[in-house]
């Protein structure tokens, strides 16, 4: 979480600060600012809330530095207030931030007894000072900050200024990611290469530990011994034309629309339409005994529904976990196993440590990331990539599609290589797959059939989602989207589950929104669907033409498209994520930015 971002550059840099910040606010947006150097002395803006909030200041009181730093922030230590924002400040140095430091506690009261004085409640006011206090001690820079770094513990991506440094940024990563970008006698640290995205492509990734120096003349990177290193130079695709609204409301809107060509993106990763076969590259799922997935949020759901098709399909043994839980216990797991990350950002600090626990332990690992350039990605044995292009809005949508997308054809890869299904039967699932971006497209065009009963559950306090087989983790991520958004309270049950305690929740004040396609489980959802009606309970029914025709008297229909239910979980997806978005509209909720997230979740 925070985004942070770095300039050394040729002209003034104030609006580029703001642009970058713009682009990184997915990380967090409780408050923002900047610091530059101005004639030797460092000045800094900064403003509770939205970007926005700085920018006004920027009018009133602009800043004309030519290098400077900046950070959107999601709060850890300290209230969101204009004393926690970001830079901070002691003595000659300015600082930002993007992570937890672990042991600022004992480092705050050691720098207090020194007599120096703290103005906020942040972490990491303690690295301001701790580097303020080594250039008091005669070290230059870029020493004062190593010295400074190895008094540190926990996660940080970091970007320093130090006053009289006119052409100086200094970086450094441990946990959380940072980049460098090679620009034309400019240079630039920033979180991500979104965020340097519309000043260079020519981007650096810095290993974990590393720290860096930026000035005119390029940069020094040095390991966490402090020996320089080279870390090579990639071009990355151009991502900043990618990031705009267009004529959408919201990016959630957007990326609900750009469900098809991503799912079709993602699927031409796995499936080779002209031979219908499917593949898994770095992977023979034949030498798999048992497949660990783990994943935080809306990627967990992802998860769980691949867990349906790799144990019916492919006959793996299959467990999904919450990477925050299993990476606490001691899970039972041998070499012979495949631990497999979901992850849109691949940089989820659970879903991480996670991963390198399996790691430590001989087990292959793979992440399936949206993130190419992510830690994740670097750090995994077997990379499967979802091509859903960069993810705004804090809501996951096509991530998640794209996600399940690439799981389905996963579990087509294993259930051939492990010899369940033959080469016939394989077309035929690649073929069916191969129709889903067609699909969710339709399922999309029926957007306005929502809005009556969106104004339903927008007068809702709770809302229950019930679905049984894949549609169970839909249920799960159509309440986690509800409430994300919207602030409504949901919970998602198995519609098996309901009779064993949740159905005593059922009133007419509550709206049920069950996800029931046409397919061999629908009578008994069917039944589920009696007994809550029965009892007043109103039901909002998610399904195909031929499970409408069949619906017990008194529902609310949403039409989705007949599919198969090979790939009824993405197509099943829309509907769901377009009732949260409307929902979150009539509420006049902040869509993209729901109060208290962040995108991208890099502390624990
Ligand atoms: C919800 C949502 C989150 C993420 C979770 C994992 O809409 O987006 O639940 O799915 O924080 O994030 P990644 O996929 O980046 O690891």
């Amino acid at each position: 979480m925070c985004g942070i971002i770095g300039i050394v550059g040729l002209a003034p840099i104030s609006a580029r600060l703001v642009e970058s910040l713009r682009r990184l606010e997915y990380r967090g947006y409780d408050s923002a600012g900047i610091a530059g150097v101005v004639d030797g002395r460092i000045e800094r803006r900064r403003a509770e809330g939205k970007l926005r909030n700085l920018e006004a200041l920027l009018v009133d009181n602009p800043m004309n530095a030519t290098v400077g730093i900046g950070h959107t922030r999601w709060a850890t230590h300290g209230a969101p207030s204009v004393r926690n924002a970001h830079p901070q400040l002691a003595g000659k140095v300015a600082v930002v931030h993007n992570g937890i430091i672990e042991n600022f506690a004992p480092l705050k009261a050691a720098l207090i007894a020194e007599g120096r004085h703290f103005e906020s409640d942040t972490d990491t006011e303690v690295v301001a000072h701790l580097i303020d206090r080594e250039l008091g001690l005669g070290l230059e820079p870029v020493a004062a900050f190593k010295a400074a770094l190895d008094q540190l513990t926990g996660a940080y991506a970091l970007a320093v200024l130090v006053q009289g440094e006119d052409a100086l940024v200094m970086g450094a990563r441990r946990g959380s990611p940072l980049v460098v970008g090679e620009g034309q006698g400019e240079m630039f640290i920033g979180t991500d290469a979104l965020g340097l995205g519309p000043f260079t492509n020519r981007i650096i990734h810095l290993d974990d530990g590393d720290y860096v120096a930026i000035d005119h003349a390029g940069a020094r990177v040095f390991d966490r011994d402090g020996i320089r290193v080279e870390r090579p130079l990639r071009i990355v695709p151009a991502a900043s034309a990618l990031v705009e609204k267009g004529n959408y409301r919201h990016f959630m809107e957007k990326e609900i629309h750009d469900q098809p060509d991503a799912c079709r993106h993602t699927l031409s990763a796995y499936v080779d339409p002209i031979t219908s076969t499917v593949s898994s590259p770095g992977v023979d799922f034949a030498a798999v005994d048992r497949l660990q997935i783990v994943a935080c949020g809306t990627a967990s759901y992802a998860g769980m529904i691949g867990r349906y098709l790799f144990e019916s399909l492919a006959g793996l043994p299959t467990e999904v976990e919450i990477a925050s839980e299993f990476r606490y216990r001691e899970p039972a797991l041998r070499p012979g196993a495949l631990a497999l990350a979901i992850s849109q950002s691949g940089e989820t600090a659970d879903t991480l440590a996670a991963l390198r626990w399996c790691k430590a332990r001989g087990i292959t690992t793979a992440a399936l990331v949206n993130s190419s350039e992510s830690t994740m990605a670097r750090e995994v044995d077997v990379v499967f990539p979802t091509h859903a292009g960069p993810e705004i809005g804090v809501a996951s949508t096509k991530a998640f599609t794209s996600q399940v997308a690439a799981l389905i054809a996963l579990a087509i890869a294993a259930a051939r290589q492990r010899g369940r299904i033959d080469a016939g039967e394989e077309a035929r699932l690649a073929t069916l797959l191969l129709e889903a971006p067609r699909l969710i497209a339709e399922a999309i065009v029926d957007e306005t059939l929502i809005g009556s009963i969106a104004q339903e559950i927008a007068k809702a306090r709770d809302v229950l989602y019930l679905g049984r087989g894949a549609m169970y983790p839909l249920a799960l991520e159509g309440a986690l989207k509800l409430k994300e958004i919207s602030y409504i309270h949901a919970e998602g049950y198995a519609a098996g589950e309901l009779k064993h305690g949740p159905i005593a929740l059922v009133d007419e004040a509550t709206p049920i929104i069950v996800i029931a396609p046409s397919d061999a489980l629908f009578d008994k959802t069917s039944s589920n669907m009696s007994e809550v009606i029965a009892r007043g309970g109103r039901v909002v029914l998610i399904t195909d033409a031929v499970g409408a025709g069949h619906a017990p008297e008194g529902v609310n229909v949403v039409l989705a498209p007949a599919c198969d239910p090979l790939i009824a979980p993405l197509v099943f997806a829309v509907p769901i994520q377009l009732i949260a978005y409307q929902v979150a509209v009539l509420k006049g909720a902040d869509v993209d930015q729901p109060r208290n997230l962040a995108k991208s979740v890099t502390v624990e």
